[in-house]
């Protein structure tokens, strides 16, 4: 029998996923801004997702900070002949110490697959980075009544290779596609229904115990406005946030919410 993990309490989580926006500079003082607002006893994992040409001038301005730094994606090979990609490796040695995998602009504007998403993750994980990955359906999907077989298959593939050690380090984001960058937060009846869906395609894939012990969290159009209504849905653990992550107010309060509604759910 392989040792049992231990599992802690789930700690709260954010993550502000800043996708194909700022530039050198406003990356600099979005970085500088949301290091300096942060309290540094928040009891929750922040994390900021610049694009790749400026995680090492962010990774320089919050050098020290409780908050930490990851990338939006990662190649699945370990090096070589990959034009364009960026490694495991290259991620950590410019400070990330997490990565993003399976979000649904890469699956479904760049067209990653399911294995390639998979291979990804097992990359992440092997390489000693942590990694949020991304599971939702689509306003179609969701019409058609499909959502929840959605997610429970995006979650079987990415999942396949993944043993149930290397959970400790992955973070479950659930992101329906026909919230993210529209302004329609999900009803939080609909994200509580999903994130119980979640949790019940990880008991089946590994336990219940474990089930419980991963951290879960929502994305799509999350804004403070709406924070306090999505945090406290009952296994909510914190969110994925794009377009409110460019403005260090918006972040910081939900970093904020995020502590309060988990702790109270
Ligand atoms: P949004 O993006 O908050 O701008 O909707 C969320 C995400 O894509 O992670």
């Amino acid at each position: 029998m392989p040792p049992v993990p231990s599992y802690g309490m789930r700690r709260p989580f954010i993550g502000g996923n800043w996708k194909m926006n700022t530039d050198h500079a406003s990356a600099r003082s979005l970085a500088h801004a949301i290091d300096e607002g942060i309290a540094d006893d928040l009891q929750a994992d922040i994390v900021v997702f610049p694009p790749f040409p400026y995680l090492l001038t962010v990774a320089e301005v919050m050098a020290g900070s409780v908050v930490a730094l990851g990338a939006q994606d990662l190649s699945s090979e370990a090096n070589g002949a990959r034009t364009g990609e960026v490694s495991a490796e290259m991620l950590r040695d410019v400070g990330a110490s997490w990565v993003i995998v399976g979000h649904s602009e890469r699956r479904h504007k760049v067209g990653e697959s399911e294995s390639l998403i998979a291979d990804k993750l097992s990359m992440a994980l092997g390489s000693g980075l942590r990694a949020v990955l991304c599971v939702g359906e689509t306003r179609e999907e969701r019409d058609a009544g499909k959502a929840h077989d959605i997610i429970a298959a995006q979650l079987r593939s990415a999942l396949a290779s993944v043993d149930a050690a290397a959970m400790v380090d992955v973070v479950i984001a659930y992101e329906p596609v026909w919230a993210i960058g529209t302004g329609i937060t999900a009803q939080p009846s609909d994200a509580g229904e999903a994130h119980r869906e979640i949790r019940s395609a990880l008991a089946g894939r590994y336990d219940a115990r474990l089930a419980s012990s991963v951290r879960v969290v929502y994305g799509g159009s999350l804004v403070p406005a709406a924070a306090k209504a999505i945090f406290s849905v009952d296994g909510v653990d914190g969110g994925l946030v794009g377009g409110a992550s460019l403005k260090a107010p918006d972040f910081l309060a939900l970093c904020s919410a995020a502590t309060v509604g988990v702790a109270a759910s």
